[in-house]
Parts: structure tokens; C-alpha cells; sequence
């Protein structure tokens, strides 16, 4: 780190405290203020995160304010939970860090204070660091730390980042799940004890519980008013957030890699930096939280988090592995006819001694199957510009399976355990890469490249990563830093993703990880979108993406319109309603469109074309959650505002369908009160549009009043939706579609309102 470069700089008030001098240090970023106490000689303090501080406040914020150790170390008050911890080379197990010095440095659109602490006995060094963006209301915090001991100094603990907050009524909003169920909402209040959210795949890190996490701070979570704290751990590998509610007046919150098997043997000179932790302060509520979490994302988290997706169809759900030159010639034929932009063939394409005919053979094998492809990847190039849309390919590049070339000539490069037998994951033979051997990432920064120098038209890939980190032991690390592996596992994928996108800036690569597991942001900055769950169930779907939407924006969260029955939850969804969910993230199919009817593909193609009208909103809107599908009030409802407040998509979904049910009417939000609003219906299938269809509304009487949604379409006998039944049923589930727009033309606003159908409905075995 360069000091020099920095600029001293002196924040806040100044305070004379005994011989110390107190020097306040105030992050901001336009709406918040996160304030520390500084003094030279002595602890680095935590005073205030909330809202943004006048100068006045600011000067006398210390007395009012209780305070904590910013970056809590073990050693001298034992019994506290505590954010470091370590072994000196001599075997001292304590700390004791002062304040060396605060400098301030702007890079762009952040600006970045150092805290700089040292031990008062030991050469051991501390940076906290936090960036500050000036452009969204996202604070990032992370350390620095290194030592100048004679020998290796052991880190034991070593979050990220600590907050304190006040106690009261406190309830935690996270994500829990599992594959094919992933973004599962918890909310519940903070109790006393000590509540632990963590990850130790070792690969992928969301399909379970989420690193990242809100805090309601004024009582039960409400979407659109409250005041909230976001954070998120950008970290693609092993983590932990604990929160510990003791005997005091606050709730302890520490952030950070997961240290359990990973303690960390720190040699001289060498800098450890931890994960950013980023955090938000609202006052809007939990939509409130996301929506800053979102601009954060998009304009400096995400791979080009401001430029609209393209529609694409996936092969996957369609095929399998059922790959050939014809049948990808006919899906490409089919998603052009629609107006799709994109056809990506997923797995299956590749291997020669071994070709891949199912998942127990030839990851690592990357060259094309010559008997599927004979015309290889050109032939499929040449097809796409035949049909007017952009190519795309699957890979899993960390991986390999036994039954490979690769594996045959490199059993070196997985990971197991000396002395142990190898555990085999997916398909009873595949492995994991070391990524920490310099030769390994090599190798994987060389199947992109190769398939980019070869095939430079390639428009996207979608990075797979189908196993956990099941032995634990690096054939590349020595024998006395088997507890780095975790670590270096995950340095030695972000190097590669570093080199990638040095490379090619303008690649679209999405995360895949069996689903959901790549949800996070420490992948992100390298990928443009993230597989939501392998599950495109469109009912279990509006509750997983109602989840994910806490800190993920719609432009990352692909969103695909599969088959009937889903080939997950076997329920027979609607078309409408598939697509009305579907349209809420970013869109595209998984689907074989030589399985749908002609009506279906009009269905569909008039979907795309609507999408198109709506994708800005959409892929660059503010989001308000408006009724939850977990209120069980029997629809979920949301909508994304475009930040001009002009034009907006407001969503209904029926999750619940009963004879004769009454069912809240939703109360829009985000809008401007004094703009009108016509109301258009996006995706209609009834036969006669809503009465207030084309009509205007203001903003004022949207927000307090809502429209009325019918709960059924009106729509032919026949095509009206069937119930079936069985008994044994944990939820009865009804599918409700509608979705419309409300807009205005010329200098007035639009606004997409949507509006619902009935579809079927079907009781879940
Ligand atoms: C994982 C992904 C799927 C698909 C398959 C291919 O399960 O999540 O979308 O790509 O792998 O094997």
C-alpha cells in the first residue's frame, strides 16, 4: 500500500482526551455517515453508522455516542468476541494496536480512508480500510494486515470487519436453501446468543445460507420504511458472519472468510488482505437497503452492471446432453424467430477419447465432440450469424472427471488428501482443479482463452462449478500449509478471472455453480449475471427471486421460461405465468421450442417484444417489493421504477388459489405523486382488456390506492386453467399470471402495471 501517495488528512473534530489527541474520522457517502474515533497513540473506535451527519452533529457525535473498538483484537479483554486473532512468532497470543495515522485518498468516484495500526509491543500492522463511493450509498470495509516478526506469525481470526449494533428490536433478514430452493428469506429478531451464518463448500458459497444479510432496526422488517443496515461479503469462498447479543447494549456483527480449517501462517512482510465487506444504511426500508445495494452493483460490483442483457435461449432443459449440429441449428432458428439475441449451448459439446455423454466422463477435455459437431464450433458460429443471433458456450473449467485425458495425464492437479483415496462428486467421477498451483490456473485461464482465440465471435460463456471442495489436501501446497488451501483456492480462481477479464473486457460470462451457488460479490466484478437455481419452477421461482432481489439487482439474476411440466417441481405451470415471472430478471428460455405450439411461440415471441420495451426498467430500475409471497396473503407483488420516475413494471403473481378468496390489493410505490400515469397491460391473454386499460393515473392515487386486479382471466372455456388434485399436500398452489403496463405517452410518464390471470391451479403432491 502506498502511504505516500496519500494525503494526511484530518476529519471531523478535533478533541484533546488526556495526552491523546482524538481525531474523529467521518466516512460519508451521500445519504450516510459512518463516524470513527482516531486518536494517535491510541484504539481505533466505532462511534455511529446512519444517517448522513450535518457538520454540528458531527461535532459532538463523541458525546453521544457510546463507543467500541472498530476492529475488536484478542488478547487483553479476553472474553469479547473479537475480529483478530493471532500467534506472534514468539508464541504471545495477545494484541494491542494504536492508531499510527488516518490518510484519505479519492480513486474516481471513492474515496478511501486508512486507518493504520500497529501493535504497541510487536511489529504487527493493521490497515482498516473503507471506501466511501460518492455515487451510491455503499460504504466498503476491509483489512490490511502484515508483520515484520523474525518468524511466520499464525492468524487464527481474521474477519473482515465489525459493526456494533444498538440493541432493541433487531430482526436479521437472510437467505438460507439448498440446491434447486436457494434464496429462502428468514427474518427473525436478534435474540441473545451467538447466531452464526457460514459456509464451508469450498467452491461455491449461496446455494445455503447467503453472505450477505439485513438488519431491521426498529422492529418487524417492513419493505418500504424503516431504518435498515445491508451487508454483504464480497467473497467467493468459505465464510463466516457471526452476530453475538451478550450482556451489553448492542449486537456484535463480524464478517469474514471462514477461518476453520484455514488458520493462516503469515510470513514476513507479507500482506493479508481480507474480503471487502460492504455495507449500506437506509431509511427507506428493506427495498430501500436493495435498491442501494443494486446501484452499488451496477455501477461498480457487476461485469458490466449498466449495459442492458441480451435474450438468450439455453440449451440445457431442451436437450441435455443431447447435443448435435442440427438440433442446436433448429434451437438457434427457433429463439431468432422469437426475437431472442442469444442461444448458448450448455453441456455436452466436448471430449474425444472420452465424449461427454452424461456427467460421469471428460471435464477438462475441452476440445469438440467431432461425432456431435462435425463441423465444430465454426459450424455453430456460422449457423448463429446465419440465424441473426449471438453464440454462446458452456465450460466448468475447474473441474476435471477421472474418466479424462486431462486426469490422466495431470492426477497432480486435483485436490486430495496425501495418503487418502480420492472422493469423487458428480456423476461418481468428477474432481476438483488445485487452483493454487500456478500451472493449474494456467490452465484454466487457458480454456477460456483458447476457445476465445480460436472462436474470437464467441458472445458468452456460462462458467460452471458442479462440486464442493470434498478432500482437503493441495498436491501443490507443502505438507505445512494444508489449512491455506481454502484461501488459496479462491486467490488462485480470482487471478484467473483477473486475467480473463484483462483479456476480454467485453466477454459476457455468467456464474453458474449447480444452480444458485455463485450468488455472491466476490465473483461478480468478473461475471455479468448469475444462474438464480437450476430449479425454473415460475411459482417457487417468485419466492426465490423475491429473496435474491434483497442484494442482487434483476440485471444479474437470469430468469428462464422452461417447459410444462417443470422438469423440477413436475408442476404444470401456465405459459403466461411462466413468462410473467420470468420477465422479472433477466430474461431467457430453457426450453425445447420444437416441443411448444405455435401459439406458444406467438405467446412467447410477443413476451420478447414486450420485454424489450421494459427491459431498461427492468435491468436498470429501482426495485420496490410491495407484498411478499411469504406474507401467505396469497400474491406476491413487486415493481422496478426507472429512476426518472417516468415509467415503471409493476408485477402481481397469485401464489395461492381458492374458490372465493379475497386477496389484498397492493398499494404501488416509488413513483412520482404528481405524474400521471397511463396504465398499460403488458402480456394480455383475456379476451377484453381491463377496464382501466389506457387510462391515466396519478402517482399519488397509485401509491395510496393501488389498482384492482381481477383474480382470474377471462379467457375461452377451454383454455381456462384445470385443477387437479391429490391429497397429501403441504400448499395448494395457484398459479396467477398478469402483468401489465401503465404508461404515457409524449411528455407524460409510463408506468407498467401488471395484471393477473388465473391460471391453473394444482395441488402439490
Ligand atoms: C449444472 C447447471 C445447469 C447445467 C448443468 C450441466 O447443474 O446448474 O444449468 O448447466 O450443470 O451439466
Amino acid at each position: 500500500m502506498n502511504f505516500k501517495k496519500r494525503t494526511n488528512f484530518l476529519f471531523g473534530v478535533l478533541l484533546l482526551t488526556g495526552s491523546l489527541l482524538a481525531q474523529n474520522v467521518c466516512v460519508s457517502t451521500p445519504k450516510t455517515s459512518l463516524v470513527l474515533s482516531a486518536p494517535e497513540g491510541g484504539t481505533l473506535r466505532h462511534l455511529y453508522y446512519g444517517n448522513r451527519l450535518s457538520e454540528a452533529d458531527l461535532q459532538n457525535i463523541s458525546a453521544a455516542e457510546a463507543n467500541h473498538a472498530a476492529y475488536p483484537e484478542y488478547g487483553l479483554n479476553a472474553p469479547v468476541e473479537t475480529a483478530l486473532a493471532v500467534k506472534h512468532a514468539d508464541g504471545n497470543m495477545t494484541l494491542q494496536l494504536e492508531v499510527l495515522n488516518v490518510t484519505t485518498e479519492k480513486e474516481g468516484n471513492a474515496v478511501t480512508t486508512v486507518v493504520a495500526l500497529k501493535d504497541k509491543v510487536y511489529p504487527f500492522f493493521v490497515n482498516v480500510c473503507y471506501r466511501a463511493w460518492q455515487d451510491a450509498d455503499v460504504i466498503e470495509s476491509w483489512t490490511e494486515i502484515s508483520h515484520q516478526e523474525k518468524k511466520p506469525v499464525v492468524l487464527n481470526q481474521f474477519a473482515s470487519g465489525y459493526l456494533p449494533i444498538r440493541r432493541g428490536d433487531v430482526w436479521l433478514s437472510h437467505l438460507s436453501g439448498s440446491w434447486a430452493n436457494e434464496g429462502v428469506l428468514t427474518q427473525e429478531p436478534l435474540t441473545p446468543g451467538m447466531k452464526v451464518i457460514k459456509n464451508k463448500d469450498g467452491v461455491r458459497n449461496s446455494h445455503t445460507d447467503h453472505a450477505e444479510v439485513m438488519f431491521s432496526l426498529d422492529g418487524r422488517p417492513q419493505e418500504n420504511t424503516g431504518n435498515v443496515i445491508g451487508a454483504a461479503l464480497c467473497y467467493s469462498g468459505n465464510y463466516k458472519l457471526r452476530i453475538e447479543t451478550h450482556d451489553d447494549e448492542y449486537h456484535h456483527f463480524f464478517a469474514g472468510i471462514n477461518e476453520e480449517n484455514s488458520t493462516y501462517s503469515l510470513k514476513k512482510d507479507e500482506l493479508f488482505r481480507t474480503p471487502e465487506l460492504a455495507l449500506t444504511y437506509s431509511n427507506e426500508g428493506l427495498s430501500g437497503g436493495s435498491r442501494n445495494f443494486h446501484r452499488w452493483a451496477r455501477l461498480h460490483k457487476l461485469a458490466h452492471g449498466t449495459t442492458p442483457r441480451k435474450i438468450l435461449l439455453n440449451s440445457w432443459e431442451g436437450v441435455y446432453f443431447d447435443i448435435n449440429q442440427q438440433g442446436m441449428d433448429q434451437m438457434m432458428a427457433d429463439i431468432a424467430s422469437m426475437g431472442g439475441e442469444l442461444f448458448v449451448m450448455d453441456d455436452g459439446w466436448f471430449g474425444d477419447k472420452y465424449p461427454r455423454k452424461n456427467d460421469s466422463s471428460s471435464l477438462g477435455d475441452w476440445v469438440v465432440d467431432k461425432n456431435k459437431l462435425p463441423n465444430g464450433i465454426e459450424g455453430l458460429l456460422s449457423d448463429a450469424k446465419k440465424h441473426g443471433v449471438k453464440f454462446g458456450i458452456w465450460i466448468e473449467p475447474e473441474m476435471a472427471n477421472t474418466t479424462s485425458e486431462l486426469y490422466e495425464k495431470h492426477p497432480d492437479w486435483v485436490l486430495k488428501a496425501s495418503e487418502r483415496d480420492v472422493v469423487l462428486g458428480r456423476g461418481g467421477t468428477q474432481v476438483v482443479l488445485d487452483l493454487a498451483n500456478p500451472a493449474v490456473q494456467d490452465f484454466v485461464f487457458g480454456v477460456v482463452d483458447n476457445l476465445m482465440t480460436s472462436y474470437p465471435e464467441i458472445d458468452y460463456i456460462k462458467w460452471d462449478a458442479n462440486m464442493s471442495v470434498q478432500n482437503h489436501g493441495s498436491q501443490y501446497l507443502t505438507k505445512d500449509n494444508q489449512s491455506h488451501m481454502y484461501i488459496e483456492f479462491h486467490r488462485g480462481f480470482e487471478k484467473i478471472c483477473q486475467r480473463i477479464r484483462a483479456k476480454y473486457p467485453d466477454l459476457t460470462i455468467q456464474a453458474c455453480a449447480s444452480g444458485g451457488g455463485r450468488a455472491n460479490y466476490g465473483v461478480l466484478p468478473y461475471f455479468d449475471e448469475f444462474w438464480v437455481s437450476d430449479n425454473t419452477d415460475a411459482l417457487q421461482r417468485v419466492y426465490m427471486q423475491w429473496g435474491t432481489s434483497y442484494f442482487f439487482p434483476a440485471i444479474a439474476m437470469a430468469s428462464h421460461i422452461s417447459a410444462a411440466p417443470n422438469h423440477q417441481t413436475f408442476r404444470t405451470i401456465p405459459l403466461k405465468y411462466r413468462i410473467d415471472v420470468a420477465m422479472s430478471g433477466r430474461l431467457g428460455m430453457e426450453i425445447q421450442p420444437k416441443n411448444m405450439t405455435e401459439e406458444e411461440k406467438a405467446l412467447c415471441k410477443n413476451a420478447i417484444a414486450e420485454y424489450k420495451t421494459i427491459r431498461p426498467v427492468v435491468q436498470l430500475g429501482d426495485i420496490y417489493r410491495l407484498l411478499s409471497p411469504y406474507d401467505k396473503q396469497g400474491v406476491a407483488s413487486l415493481m422496478y421504477v426507472a429512476s426518472e420516475k417516468d415509467k415503471a413494471v409493476f408485477y402481481w403473481w397469485k401464489t395461492e388459489h381458492f374458490c372465493n378468496q379475497h386477496l389484498p390489493r397492493v398499494k404501488m410505490a416509488g413513483l412520482c405523486a404528481d405524474k400521471q400515469y397511463r396504465v398499460h397491460e403488458l402480456n394480455r391473454i383475456d379476451n377484453v382488456p381491463l377496464n382501466y386499460e389506457g387510462k391515466s393515473f396519478s402517482g399519488a392515487y397509485l401509491m395510496a390506492n393501488g389498482l384492482e386486479i381481477p383474480y382470474n382471466h377471462k379467457v375461452d372455456y377451454h383454455k381456462q386453467n384445470d385443477y387437479s388434485s391429490r391429497v397429501k399436500v403441504n400448499l395448494s398452489g395457484v398459479k396467477v399470471r398478469f402483468m401489465g403496463t401503465v404508461g404515457t405517452v409524449g411528455t407524460a410518464s409510463l408506468l407498467s402495471h401488471t395484471r393477473m390471470y388465473i391460471n391453473n391451479v394444482r395441488v402439490m403432491k
